[in-house]
């Protein structure tokens, strides 16, 4: 599992690598992964009815493997998922575009679960075996907002649930202006030619 995840995390690095020698910039501005607990997939098989054993957290579950990609701006993370579909062995079987289809809540983000082809024995016995991985791609700022969400959700008693959820809402959707302004003004001074100093 570990190694499944380490390959990705490689190829996924050798890119924003790739992409900085190409264009200066990189395709990302920093990549987090985990691979979920023991304690948290018994939690999630029984929540969604499953049985908890091997199978169902590895293979019905999809999410053993997590990847998050934070780009700084929106266009980067449509090349991020442009590269991640065609890594060889590597399949999307599932894609959720909450950054056009914005939850009520304002969650913003683009999730894919994939699943990889890899030489190692899977949990049902096939070599080589199936493995899935989910990945989740965002910008900084829809990233800051989901932590900041994700942070209420541990308070069970909120005195103020309503309003805060209404300014979450509020914030979630300045942001997204926020990062559809940045884009357009990268894409102007793209358009600007280089510098004099530049073209030495
Ligand atoms: P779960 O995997 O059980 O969460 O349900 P699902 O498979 O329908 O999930 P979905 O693809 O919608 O979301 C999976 C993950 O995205 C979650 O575990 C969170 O990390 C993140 N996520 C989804 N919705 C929200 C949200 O409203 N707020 C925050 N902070 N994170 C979210
Ligand atoms: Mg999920």
């Amino acid at each position: 599992m570990e190694t499944v995840q380490t390959d990705l995390v490689h190829q996924i690095e050798k890119y924003n690598q790739v992409e900085k020698q190409r264009s200066g910039e990189m395709a990302y501005e920093h990549l987090i992964y985990r691979i979920k607990s023991v304690d948290s997939m018994e939690e999630k098989c029984r929540r969604k009815g499953l049985p908890v054993n091997a199978h169902s957290a590895l293979v019905e579950l999809r999410d053993a493997i997590g990847l998050r990609i934070v780009c700084r701006f929106l266009h980067d993370i449509k090349l991020n998922i442009d590269y991640i579909k065609q890594i060889p062995g590597c399949k999307v079987i599932q894609e959720k575009d909450y950054i056009h289809n914005v939850k009520p809540n304002g969650y913003r983000s683009y999730h894919m679960i994939l699943e990889l082809e890899e030489p190692f024995r899977d949990v049902d016995g096939n070599q080589p075996g199936k493995f899935y991985a989910e990945i989740q791609l965002r910008t900084i700022a829809m990233d800051s907002w989901a932590s900041l969400e994700h942070q209420m959700k541990y308070k069970h008693h909120i005195k103020n649930a309503a309003l805060i959820g209404q300014e979450l809402k509020r914030c979630a959707d300045e942001l997204a202006a926020c990062d559809l302004a940045m884009q357009t003004i990268r894409n102007l001074l793209q358009e600007e030619p280089e510098g004099e100093e530049e073209n030495q």
